[in-house]
């Protein structure tokens, strides 16, 4: 047994202190992984097809929002950190349109380009507010264009304070685990958001930030919560991870660390659209992490932004003054 302790703790509305703007202004995080493409078709709907019995959408409005490791570096630049971002996209009119909505979110983008990789692009046609279809365009980066990045990493991260990775599992990772470990020889805190079963390539990250379905693809579904705080303690110790953070939608969040178990209370009053909370979770934590605030303090301003986030349309950010109002 290690010398692992339970206290758990619920922080209700608290008073949080105001960190900075100067020290959260120089915050480095270097964000790495999937990038996406949010599309959305909007139109209405007046006839059947002749072709096929389905509905013909007149479009008359469309948008596009980043998705991804793009949300999660959109999220730390609105809180005021020096944003930077490395991921694959094609060379197609989608990747064009991620680099100037990076730009717009004024994220440093270090794109990797494959001219055979359709862009990542989740298209949704919505008619009165219904969603008729979605379509994805997807598919795994060449190995010459991830080797690549993998030495951009390597020249970006003398640069950067933390670094986090977005796994959406579209391939972006593939050298997570070289990329953890040259991280950790520097030094660097790194986060992780995870996705699929095999965490043994995060092994030795510093945290971990899975929601309900992704802490149970791993562990198998707890039946109280101190079988949960075992398993957790369990993956924690065989993957040497310093830490995790479970996000629990409703219920708010609970830091697991060596020595203590936290748990913070959701803070949404109003809940409008809760896509896109995970991204603005973790990257809080890299930037208060970044601005030199401890982690168990870090997820209480995590906990802030993820309630205000859920109170606003589409995949949202949180702006400084939003977070410390
Ligand atoms: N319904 C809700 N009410 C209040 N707070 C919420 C709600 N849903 C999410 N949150 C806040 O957002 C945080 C992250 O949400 P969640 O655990 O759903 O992450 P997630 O599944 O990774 O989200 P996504 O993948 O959609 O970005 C929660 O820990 C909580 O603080
Ligand atoms: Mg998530």
């Amino acid at each position: 047994m290690s010398n692992w302790t339970a206290t758990a703790t619920a922080t209700e509305q608290a008073e949080i202190p105001v960190v900075p703007s100067a020290r959260i202004n120089s915050a480095r995080v270097l964000v790495v992984g999937d990038v996406m493409l949010d599309r959305y078709w909007f139109g209405d709907v007046n006839r059947i097809s002749p072709e096929a019995p389905v509905p013909v959408v007149r479009v008359n409005k469309k948008e596009d929002r980043l998705g991804g490791a793009a949300n999660v570096a959109r999220n730390a630049a609105a809180l005021g950190a020096q944003a930077g971002l490395l991921c694959v996209v094609g060379h197609d009119e989608p990747g064009e349109r991620i680099v100037e909505l990076l730009g717009k979110s004024k994220v440093a983008a270090h794109l990797g380009r494959d001219p055979d990789l359709p862009t990542t692009i989740k298209l949704r046609v919505l008619s009165r507010q219904q969603q008729l279809l979605r379509v994805d365009f997807e598919d795994a980066p060449n190995h010459e264009v991830l080797l690549t990045c993998l030495q951009r990493f390597t020249e970006l991260l003398p640069q950067h304070d933390v670094i986090l990775m977005s796994d959406y599992a579209k391939g972006g990772l593939t050298h997570v685990m070289q990329m953890i470990a040259e991280a950790k020889r520097a030094g660097k805190p790194v986060l992780v958001d995870p996705k699929g079963d095999d965490w043994d390539r995060y092994r030795g990250a510093t945290l971990t930030t899975p929601n309900r379905a992704e802490l149970r693809e791993v562990v198998g579904q707890w039946k109280s919560e101190e079988d949960l705080h075992e398993r957790v303690r369990k993956l924690r110790e065989e993957l040497e991870l310093s830490a995790l953070l479970l996000t629990r939608s409703e219920e708010g969040m609970t830091l697991f660390t060596e020595t203590q178990v936290v748990h913070t209370s959701a803070e949404a009053r109003e809940v409008y659209d809760v896509s896109g909370a995970g991204d603005t979770v973790i990257a809080t934590v890299a930037t208060m992490l970044g601005a030199g605030v401890p982690l168990v303090d870090s997820i209480v301003y995590a906990n802030r932004a993820a309630g205000i986030v859920v109170g606003k349309l589409g995949t949202a950010t949180v702006d400084y003054n939003e977070l410390f109002a």
